[in-house]
């Protein structure tokens, strides 16, 4: 992987090569930036960025949704959300934007994959260290200056982290040049078919503006409060499962079986800065305006998946969507 990495790397600044230096940071030979390594990753980035509450959270809970003997939920998600199979993968170079903690890496590792994991907090050294063992290399970077060579990459991904965007359209459209000729792009975003979450978008007013840590402490009591009263209303005679949907409505938290990803996932959606959601039309206009083609509906929404032309030649822009699309 570092073979690999050395001869895509490029100065995010001015786009000169790099060269690697003593101690595992790089120094771009155009412009002579420096870039650290420290605690197991290369830094692209300035520390101090809007998606802190994402370093706290993948620190905290650093392997809540990894896969193990036990469990398979993030390949199952991964299947649902990024639509790529084991044999897609297999011997490809990848590139996991948004990595987290790492949990699609680990599945795309595993399935024989080669993977670089940029994020632009600190989650980045939890997925170094999670994935020490696999074909994985983490970096500290921003999707809107990546430190790649265009054309690096077979297959880009990235689920659930565009909407934490200032931009999510921008940052969609910033990964197509990194795909080699032929490449895949696979993204997954929140959905603006849901109307859940309209109480918490008055709550996430607030909760942004917290700080980490007293919003974890609120979300620890406020979580399973909810939780507990929303499954003590369902077992009530006839009005018992209107009433609990109207409490989660009212006051939306996670409901996955285990308390921590409850927990972890409801800090997820309260505390980011930025939270967009999108819709299918959205999504494939911009997959479009990229020249990507036979894009695909995966199946959790919103999930596109889309190929680069093989020449690289970029098709004439279709005025409307091209598919008939399913609005869930
Ligand atoms: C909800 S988490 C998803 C992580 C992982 N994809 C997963 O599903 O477990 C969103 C991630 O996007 C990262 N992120 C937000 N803005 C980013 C940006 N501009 N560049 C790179 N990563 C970013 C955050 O740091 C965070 O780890």
């Amino acid at each position: 992987m570092s073979a690999d990495l050395a001869s895509i790397l490029r100065c995010p600044t001015c786009h000169g090569g790099m060269a690697e230096e003593a101690g595992g940071g790089f120094k771009c030979l155009g412009c002579g930036r420096s870039f650290p390594f420290t605690r197991g990753v290369s830094r692209f980035v300035d520390p101090e960025n809007y998606a802190d509450s994402f370093g706290f959270q993948w620190q905290k809970y650093s392997r809540t949704q990894l896969d193990d003997a036990t469990k398979r939920d993030s390949e199952e998600d991964f299947l649902k959300k990024a639509g790529l199979t084991p044999e897609e993968v297999r011997g490809k170079l990848i590139l996991d934007v948004g990595c987290g903690m790492g949990r699609y890496a680990e599945v795309a590792t595993r399935w024989g994959a080669r993977v670089v994991g940029i994020d632009l907090s600190a989650a980045a050294e939890v997925a170094a260290r999670n994935l020490a063992d696999r074909d994985f290399v983490a970096l500290q970077a921003d999707v809107f200056a990546l430190p790649f060579a265009p054309e690096s990459f077979d297959i880009i991904y990235s689920i659930g982290v565009l909407h934490h965007t200032p931009d999510c359209e921008q940052a969609v459209k910033v990964l197509p040049q990194y795909l080699k000729p032929g490449g895949i792009l696979a993204v997954w975003l929140y959905s603006a078919y849901n109307k859940w979450y309209r109480f918490s978008d008055i709550y996430r007013k607030v909760t942004p503006r917290m700080s980490p840590r007293s919003l974890h402490a609120a979300l620890r009591v406020a979580v399973p409060t909810f939780y507990n009263l929303g499954r003590g209303l369902s077992v009530l005679p006839l009005v018992g499962r209107p009433l609990a949907g109207f409490v989660h409505h009212l006051f939306p938290v996670n409901r996955n079986p285990n308390p921590q990803w409850r927990v972890l996932d409801t800090f997820d959606w309260y505390a980011p800065k930025y939270q967009s959601k999108h819709t299918y039309e959205q999504v494939f206009r911009w997959f479009e305006s990229c020249g990507l083609e036979d894009l695909r509906v995966i199946e959790t929404p919103i999930a596109v998946k889309g190929h680069k032309p093989a020449t690289g030649a970029r098709r004439q822009q279709p005025e409307t969507v091209s598919m008939e699309l399913r609005t869930p």
